[in-house]
Formats: C-alpha cells, structure tokens, sequence
C-alpha cells in the first residue's frame, strides 16, 4: 500500500477510536460499531491483531474444503449439546464486502472437530450455519476443536452473501506448534483468541470480495509499488523490524516471509511501530 492508502486507514481508524475514546468501548456498544474498531484499544497503541478491512484489494483467502464437508447443516449459532465437552469458545466478527462496509444476512455454515479431533459424518455434532445480523455480526459458540493427524488446530467455515459465490476457508489459532508445519496454515487466517475465565473469545473478520459502494469515504488509489526493508523469502524474528509502504512494522511471530503476507496483510504476525 502506499502513503495515501495509509493516510486512509489513519483517517478511518482515527475515527474508531475518537469513537473509543468518547466511551464506546464497552463491548455491547461495539456490537454496533465494525469490527476495525476491535484492533485498537482506547488509550493504547494495540497490535491490530483480527484482518484489516483496509483498502478493499484483500479478500480473506479461500482454503480447501477438506474431506468432511457435509451440506444441511442445523440452522444454530451454538454446537454445543448437553454432554458437550471441551473448552468453550466463542468466535465472533463481522463480515465485510469490498469498501469495508458490514454485509448483513450473510450464510456462515462452521464445521470442525470435537474435543477428540473427530469429525461427526453421521450426524450433525459440531456442525451448525447461521446469518450475520443487521450489523453484519456473528458469533459462533462452540469448543476449541481438538487435533488429529497431519493438521494444525483449525474451523473450516464457508461464507456466502446473498447471491455471491460461497468462500470456503478455514481459520486458525495462535501460538499452536503445527502451526510451523502444516502446509495448508495461512497466517492471514489467524483468528484473535483470549482467555476468559477457562474458556476462550477468539474474533475474526471476514472480507467478502463483494464490489460495494465505499460511500462517503472515497478508497484512495494506490499510486506506487509498495517497497521499503521487508522482503519475501526472509526468516523474521519476534523482535525484528521492517518498513514496508512507508511506515515501520514490528515482528510478533517467527516466520518466513512469503508474499502476500506483506506487513499490512497480516496483522498476526506484524504490528506497526
Ligand atoms: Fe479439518
């Protein structure tokens, strides 16, 4: 991205956490607000750690379906049965189309593993659809799904707004070893996860590649190749720092650089300085 792309998102967010700062940051305020909001802190310089919906060229990548799709899943927002166990988790976000604008009656079909890293093909255990709200939210309740061979912790997911194609996708969980070694991970995938009293609130936004009118906001142009220190192929270390379109990032998580995963691409592993 370049210098006026930048300055857009600065705008953008400067207006979030003016909102922030005014005493909206209780989280049933934020149930209102897009979820850009939830990447900063009133107060705080915080890591942008969920997907930015910045300047409409970055879709959430797709990902293989895997073997264990099945279709008429339950209409319900919760997995969980009694007898269900496992650790408790909520994933909630947003789903936005091209101008970072919430996209409401949005389908979100979750599958994923239960506590023993089993799939359910007979039934529907841990299987369940559901449609974003009026503020284009979800908030799925489910377990941390456990592990089974060859695969890092993951919940796949497909993502349809009213009359689009169906994204299928997956998302992941920070800090798991197999994270390093599992060749379908994405770390643009990445889901935001905190603990909560023994359970776990993780947050995720979807960007649908759905055109949109961007509204009163115009979307600059980016005028220039994005060019600075950070480059693909290069092993990072927590720690290290690049520029990359102008402005200075910070490394969170070891990786190698590949592209697509360019500083602004992937708020999991770099944060501004
Ligand atoms: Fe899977």
């Amino acid at each position: 991205m370049d210098h006026e792309t930048s300055t857009g998102h600065v705008t953008r967010k400067t207006v979030l956490r003016a909102a922030l700062a005014a005493g909206m940051a209780a989280p049933a305020v934020l149930m209102g607000v897009p979820a850009l909001a939830r990447t900063l802190t009133a107060g705080e310089a915080a890591p942008a750690l969920t997907p930015e919906c910045d300047d409409g060229d970055d879709p959430t990548p797709q990902q293989t379906e895997g073997p264990y799709f099945k279709p008429n899943s339950p209409l319900r927002s919760s997995l969980l049965e009694a007898g269900t166990t496992g650790v408790r988790l909520t994933v909630s976000g947003y789903v936005f189309g091209l101008a970072c604008r919430p996209i409401s009656g949005v389908l979100l079909d979750f599958w994923q593993a239960d506590v023993n890293g089993a799939y359910d093909n007979t039934g529907f255990r841990f299987r369940g659809h559901q449609f974003t709200d009026a503020a284009g939210a979800f908030k799925l309740t489910t377990i941390v799904p456990g592990l089974y061979p060859g695969r890092t912790r993951h919940i796949h997911v497909k993502v349809q707004a009213p009359g689009r194609p169906v994204l299928t996708t997956q998302l992941y969980f920070p800090g798991e070893p197999r994270n390093n070694t599992d060749t379908i991970f994405d770390p643009r995938l990445l889901m935001t996860v905190r603990d909560a009293g023994g359970a776990r609130e993780a947050a995720f936004d979807f960007v649908l590649n759905v055109p949109q009118d961007p509204g009163p906001t115009p979307t600059p142009t980016p005028t220039g190749v994005p060019g600075g220190t950070w480059a693909a192929g290069t092993g990072y270390r927590a720690g290290d720092a690049v520029t990359y379109g102008g402005l200075g990032y910070v490394c969170l998580q070891a990786h190698t650089a590949q592209a697509g995963w360019e500083p602004p691409n992937v708020p999991a592993l770099w944060r501004t300085a």
